[in-house]
């Protein structure tokens, strides 16, 4: 299944790869959310590839079957054919692919593919994160001062600006703070050990799926923005795949980071 994973992500990178200089077609799909002809391209890629090698998948994939399901004991695969729309059209050169598999809402394995930089992120459950061929581990910073801090700014205004409150809290604390606009490619980043903490209030489990087991079995911890743990007890995971909010860090400072939330 890992396998199938990294097949699916790869080839589906590499079609968004050779459309990424090609004129795009968008599509708006609602506030601050669009669409675009490589998401639809790179969906049908990954889609056919995962049918192919797991003929009782059941699949949720953004573009074309998003809603939540109950997938019963059957393999579950979360797609994100496109983490990084925005970019993508614009020309910015941060975006990724994301697939997942997972039994009982417990993700087993996953790989998110950058394919303008060749990044292979992947993990197994009990096996340890990777990135191509080096094990991944978070960072050893233990302070906010040590951390540089990862954001991505959410659709809805009201959120936005709980995102801001958060952030005017952290900032003055922190000693850096980035949006790149892959939610995807920021929980690799924990991940890697390369940033201490990303936040984000609305996400989908296509977004998530796979970073949430990498930064897992790189050691570090998952949790909801109010630091839900656990909200609920499926399989031993302190979260839940469908719930919109996300605090992922190396561990040392996930403390610190909730600590100035400015909501309840
Ligand atoms: C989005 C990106 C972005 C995050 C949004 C996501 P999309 O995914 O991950 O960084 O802020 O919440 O929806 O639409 O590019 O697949
Ligand atoms: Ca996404
Ligand atoms: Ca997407």
């Amino acid at each position: 299944m890992l396998e199938l994973a990294i097949r699916a992500a790869r080839e589906a990178g590499h079609l968004l790869a050779e459309k990424y200089n090609q004129p795009h077609q968008i599509n708006v799909k609602g506030l601050r959310d669009i669409s675009t002809e490589a998401d639809l391209a790179a969906e049908a890629v990954a889609l056919r590839l995962i049918r192919e090698g797991c003929p009782d998948a059941c699949v949720v994939s953004e573009e074309s079957n998003s809603a939540w399901q109950d997938c019963g004991d059957s393999p579950t695969w979360y797609v994100d054919p496109l983490d990084g729309t925005t970019n993508y059209a614009r020309g910015l050169p941060t975006f990724s692919i994301s697939v997942a598999m997972a039994r009982r809402g417990k993700v087993e394995c996953g790989a998110v593919y950058d394919p303008l930089l060749e990044q292979l992120f992947y993990a197994e459950r009990g096996q340890g994160a990777y990135l191509n061929d080096e094990r991944l581990h978070v960072s050893a910073r233990g302070t906010l001062i040590e951390s540089l801090i990862l954001l991505d700014w959410p659709r809805v205004p009201a959120l936005r600006e709980a995102a801001v409150r958060l952030l005017s809290r952290l900032a003055p604390q922190v000693d850096a703070v980035r949006s790149r606009g892959s939610a995807a490619l920021a929980f690799c980043a924990v991940a890697a050990g390369w940033a201490e903490a990303y936040f984000q209030f609305t996400l989908g489990p296509w977004d998530v799926a796979a970073g949430a087991l990498l930064v897992e079995e790189a050691g570090g911890r998952v949790s909801g923005l109010r630091g839900q743990s656990p909200i609920d007890s499926i399989g031993d995971q302190p979260y839940v795949l469908s719930q919109p909010d996300w605090l992922v860090t190396n561990g040392l400072v996930h403390e610190a980071v909730l600590a100035n939330r400015p909501y309840e």
